[in-house]
């Protein structure tokens, strides 16, 4: 009889994305949706062949330390900041995350939050709630909010995302600016009907401020009192990347000072903890990070996950070759995979 191998996955996740895999391997996938410490991470990785996390789960050199049965650690999202690919590559860990799935979806998202933002969806929503409308003579200029269509729509980060974004614009006739660290191919630029400027500029022209950068250690705070100060008083900003890229009690104190008009944030530094300031803030949209979940898309996600975790484990028509590796050249120290 012959063992299977066994993957752990760290929070629970769609049952038939987990029947898939466990048509090959020994499943072990936790119940609960809960962050795990780095002695428990290190305890599980020690003991699975694969593996498939979250950005609540930090895998770093610590936790794969003396680990020698780990061969994948599968990421569910597109952002990896979580996870240390060197230290990975070093224990000879395939990583892997989930692009391109989520682009639309989140470019669907990013939109929400702007519109929300912009025509006080959510403080009007709460009033409502709250049974304030009712002999409330709400008058003809009251919940007046900002326009979106005509305006300019500056997008910090182009990649795939924050082109989707720039596609988006076309039907609301707007101007889109963009900054990013290498210009976009011309045809690109000329589908997205979007221009290349400077980080000043773009701060200082955009009516709508979308982020959608990775989280790296230079783009810590990328927005913070400096540069909130350069933004228009009426503009509008959302950050759908990471916590962290925005400085948020700078942003909370702007908006509550009326030096930026309101914002949309699905991410933040510190959470699930927000900033207690921005609780305190009608103008500005608050989300726990869902940018990427609809139905179809988190289903994409998790099985794009369960994809690198079989094929790096040699299973299915895929076996070794791993749709979307972050460190692919680890499988050349890999012997054979398992046909
Ligand atoms: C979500 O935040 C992701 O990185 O996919």
């Amino acid at each position: 009889m012959t063992v299977k191998l066994k993957v752990w996955v760290s929070r629970p996740l769609f049952p038939e994305v987990l029947a898939r895999l466990a048509e090959y391997v020994d499943v072990q996938a936790e119940a609960v949706e809960r962050p795990h410490s780095a002695a428990e991470l290190k305890e599980k990785l020690a003991g699975v062949d694969g593996a498939i996390v979250a950005l609540s789960d930090r895998v770093d050199a610590s936790v794969l330390e003396g680990n020698r049965r780990l061969k994948v650690l599968a990421n569910l999202g597109v952002g990896y900041n979580n996870l240390d690919v060197e230290a990975l590559t070093r224990a000879g860990v395939l990583a892997s995350n989930t692009p391109e799935v989520l682009n639309e979806s989140v470019a669907d998202y990013a939109w929400a939050l702007m519109l929300a933002a912009a025509r006080r969806v959510g403080a009007a929503e709460r009033w409502l709630r709250a049974g304030q409308w009712a002999g409330s003579r709400m008058r003809f200029d009251d919940w007046l909010g900002l326009d979106v269509h005509g305006r300019t729509l500056g997008i910090l980060g182009m990649g795939r995302i924050g082109q989707a974004i720039a596609r988006r614009a076309a039907g609301f006739d707007m101007r889109v600016l963009y900054h990013n660290r290498s210009r976009l191919p011309e045809p690109v630029e000329r589908e997205c009907r979007a221009t290349l400027v400077g980080k000043p500029e773009l701060l200082r022209q955009a009516d709508f401020l979308v982020l959608v950068l990775p989280f790296t250690p230079e783009n810590r705070h990328a927005i913070g009192a400096a540069e909130l100060a350069q933004m228009k008083r009426t503009a509008v900003l959302v950050n759908i990347a990471r916590g962290g890229i925005v400085d948020d009690a700078a942003l909370a104190e702007a908006l509550r000072d009326g030096r930026l008009a309101a914002a949309g944030l699905d991410v933040f530094e510190g959470e699930p903890v927000v900033h207690p300031d921005l609780l305190l803030l009608d103008n500005v949209v608050l989300s726990p990070h869902i940018a990427s979940a609809s139905e179809d898309t988190r289903r994409g996600m998790a099985n794009i996950a369960v994809d690198n975790v079989l094929a790096a484990l040699g299973y299915g028509e895929a076996a070794g070759k791993p749709p979307t590796p972050l460190n692919p050249a680890v499988m050349n120290r890999w012997k054979a995979p398992k046909a």
